[in-house]
């Protein structure tokens, strides 16, 4: 079988061994897919390790995204955009670069929540890594406008800044706003602040939501996440993370592997009363 990992630290928690051998056994594909531990100043080192061992790709998670952006010697253009890399590819001695988490958000949008984002005004909350990924595919569906909200202005600007610079924007309008300037509510609102891991929500105004808005919270949990139980008080639909965490994975099989897994039966797995 061939050999994959995750790589993290902590990792005993991931769920990526799980969804990939799901996609393995699903597919026919004869993989081995592990959790790497790397210690936190020895990233560089345990890649190389696994290449040695012939590993044949890697996904790398939190705290590693930047370090493998910075490994790689080859790097996709959605991830040079986000200045992160997820997935790893080791391919005739390189180190090839890529980033599955922005396009596994929008398919678990568009195809999963069946809500497309072409034509609709989207609000991105908070301008770290995570916003920075979305940002591509977010823009490759062509929304009427893209708003990013961040407590940090000047990050949101320097996001749209660099959103006004790709060739994706077409007339997209794209602008920065602190929570304060936020009014009108819009299609879809994706909260992609660190701000629920200290189960805090950003002071966003309830009018940014509609009955017809989904608002997605890129995080997830057993439960509700804090985020996601104010957009249901504000009439808001919800979705959290879990779906693009799924997608991503679905992403970096098809990469590695020339197959599209199907990641229904996944979802299922992990939340079978609600599928
Ligand atoms: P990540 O990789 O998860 O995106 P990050 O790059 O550190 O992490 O970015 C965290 C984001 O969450 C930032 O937009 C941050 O806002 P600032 O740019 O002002 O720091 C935002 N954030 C973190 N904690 C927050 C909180 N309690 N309320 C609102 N926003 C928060």
């Amino acid at each position: 079988a061939d050999l994959y990992c995750v790589f993290g630290n902590p990792i005993h928690h991931s769920k990526s061994p799980v969804i990939h051998a799901m996609f393995a056994k699903q597919t026919g594909q004869a993989m081995d897919y592990q959790t790497n531990l790397a210690p936190l100043d020895g990233f560089a080192a345990s890649v190389q390790q696994f290449i040695e061992i012939g590993g044949k790709g890697a996904n790398v998670t939190v705290p590693f995204k930047l370090e493998a952006f910075a490994l790689a010697q080859k790097l996709s253009a959605r991830a040079a955009m986000a200045g992160a890399v997820n997935t790893l590819i080791f391919s005739a001695g390189e180190i090839i670069g890529d980033n599955t988490d922005g396009i596994g958000l929008v398919r678990d949008i568009t195809h999963n929540a069946s809500k497309p984002i072409h034509g609709r005004r989207v609000l991105l909350l908070g301008a770290g890594g995570a916003a920075r990924g979305a940002l591509l595919p977010l823009l490759e569906e062509r929304p009427a406008s893209l708003t990013i909200a961040n407590r940090t202005l000047s990050k949101a600007v320097e996001l749209v800044e660099m959103a006004k610079k790709s060739a994706m924007r077409s007339d997209c309008e794209i602008e920065a706003k602190t929570w304060e300037q936020l009014d009108g509510s819009f299609d879809l609102i994706v909260n992609a602040t660190s701000a629920s891991l200290q189960s805090e929500v950003p002071p966003i105004p309830s009018s940014i939501f509609s009955a017809s808005s989904l608002a997605y919270d890129m995080m997830y949990a057993d439960t509700q996440t804090r985020f996601n139980l104010y957009a249901q008080q504000c009439g808001a639909q919800t979705r959290d993370g879990l779906g693009m965490l799924i997608e991503q994975a679905a992403e970096a099989f098809f990469i590695w592997r020339g197959v599209r897994p199907e990641t229904a039966p996944i979802f299922a797995h992990f939340r079978p009363v609600e599928g």
